[in-house]
C-alpha cells in the first residue's frame, strides 16, 4: 500500500501536465467518469485525443472486464469534456485515495463539474434493471475515505455534505430527462467495497438503512470531490435486482448485458447535461 500523499494535489498535478502535454490547451466543462458497461459514451466523443492510462503517472492500468483504462479529451455536443473509460476500485486493492484520484486529476485540468456513473443493485422494487437513478445522496459502507490523513493544500478539511450531488446539476438533468423522454429515477445510492455482492440479509438491511441502490464504486470520489470544491452529479444504471429481490444469482456478465440496454439513454442523458453546461 501506498503513502496517501502519492495520490494527493501535487500527485494530481504531475498527472494534469503529462495529459495536459497530450491535449494542449483544452478547457474541459465536464469530467465524465463511465462506469462499468457505460464504456460507449466514448464512442459518442468527437475528435478525442486518447490517452492510456498506462501514460498517466499515478494511475494504474483499469483491470476490470468493462472498464477500457483510457482518458479521452474531445467534444461531445460540441462541449469540451474529457472521459474516463476505467475506474479505480477498492475492490481491486486501492486504497481509498486512488480511488478518488481521477477528481482531484480533473480538477487540476480545469474541469469544474465530474460526472459520475456507475452500474449499481436495484434495492427499492420500482427500480428494475436497465432504470437509471439520478443519485440524490449516499451511504458511505465502504468505511474508508480518502481524505484520512494530511490535508492536501487547497482541501477542506471537514468538508459539508448534507447536498454532495449538486442541486443545479440534478435538476438539470431532470430537466433533460423530461425534454427527452428518458425515464429517470432518483434515490439514494449506497456503497460497498465489494468484490463479492451481497447477500439477501444484507439487501434487507440496506433497504431498511434508506438505500435504493448498492454498488461498489463513486463515494471516494464524490468525497474528494467535495473537498476540492468540484459539483457533482451522479447517476446510476441498475442492472440486477439486490440479492435474493430475485430467484437467479448476480453474475458480471448480467451487469454488462443491462448496461448496454440502457447505453442509449444513458449517453443521451449525459449529452443533453454537458449541452447546457
Ligand atoms: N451489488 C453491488 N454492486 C453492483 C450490483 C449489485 O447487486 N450490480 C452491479 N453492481
Amino acid at each position: 500500500m501506498s503513502d496517501r500523499s502519492a495520490f494527493g494535489a501535487a500527485a494530481a498535478r504531475e498527472a494534469a501536465a503529462a495529459i495536459r502535454a497530450r491535449v494542449g490547451d483544452f478547457r474541459p466543462v465536464a469530467a465524465i467518469v463511465l462506469g462499468s458497461g457505460l464504456g460507449g459514451l466514448a464512442a459518442r466523443i468527437h475528435a478525442p485525443t486518447v490517452v492510456p492510462y498506462g501514460e498517466i503517472p499515478g494511475f494504474p492500468r483499469a483491470t476490470v472486464a468493462g472498464h477500457a483504462g483510457e482518458l479521452l479529451a474531445g467534444t461531445l455536443a460540441g462541449r469540451p469534456v474529457l472521459a474516463l473509460a476505467g475506474r479505480f476500485h477498492m475492490y481491486e486493492g486501492h486504497e481509498a485515495a486512488l480511488a478518488a484520484f481521477p477528481a482531484r486529476v480533473v480538477h487540476a485540468l480545469g474541469a469544474p463539474v465530474l460526472i459520475l456513473s456507475n452500474a449499481a443493485g436495484g434495492i427499492r422494487a420500482s427500480l428494475a434493471p436497465g432504470s437509471l437513478m439520478l443519485i440524490e445522496d449516499h451511504l458511505n459502507l465502504m468505511f474508508r475515505n480518502p481524505l484520512v490523513g494530511r490535508v492536501e493544500p487547497g482541501d477542506e478539511r471537514f468538508p459539508d455534505m448534507s447536498d454532495p450531488y449538486d442541486p443545479v446539476l440534478r435538476a438539470l438533468a431532470r430537466s433533460v430527462a423530461d425534454a427527452r423522454g428518458i425515464a429517470l429515477e432518483s434515490g439514494v445510492y449506497a456503497a460497498l467495497s465489494g468484490p463479492s455482492y451481497e447477500t439477501p440479509a444484507e439487501v434487507r438491511m440496506l433497504g431498511r438503512l434508506g438505500a435504493d441502490a448498492v454498488g461498489m464504486s463513486t463515494v471516494p470520489e464524490v468525497l474528494v470531490a467535495r473537498a476540492i470544491g468540484l459539483r457533482v452529479l451522479g447517476v446510476s444504471c441498475v442492472t440486477n435486482p439486490g440479492a435474493g429481490l430475485s430467484e437467479t444469482p448476480i453474475t458480471h456478465a448480467e451487469v454488462i448485458e443491462t448496461t448496454a440496454r440502457a447505453a442509449a439513454r444513458f449517453e443521451a442523458l449525459v449529452e443533453g447535461v454537458v449541452a447546457a453546461l
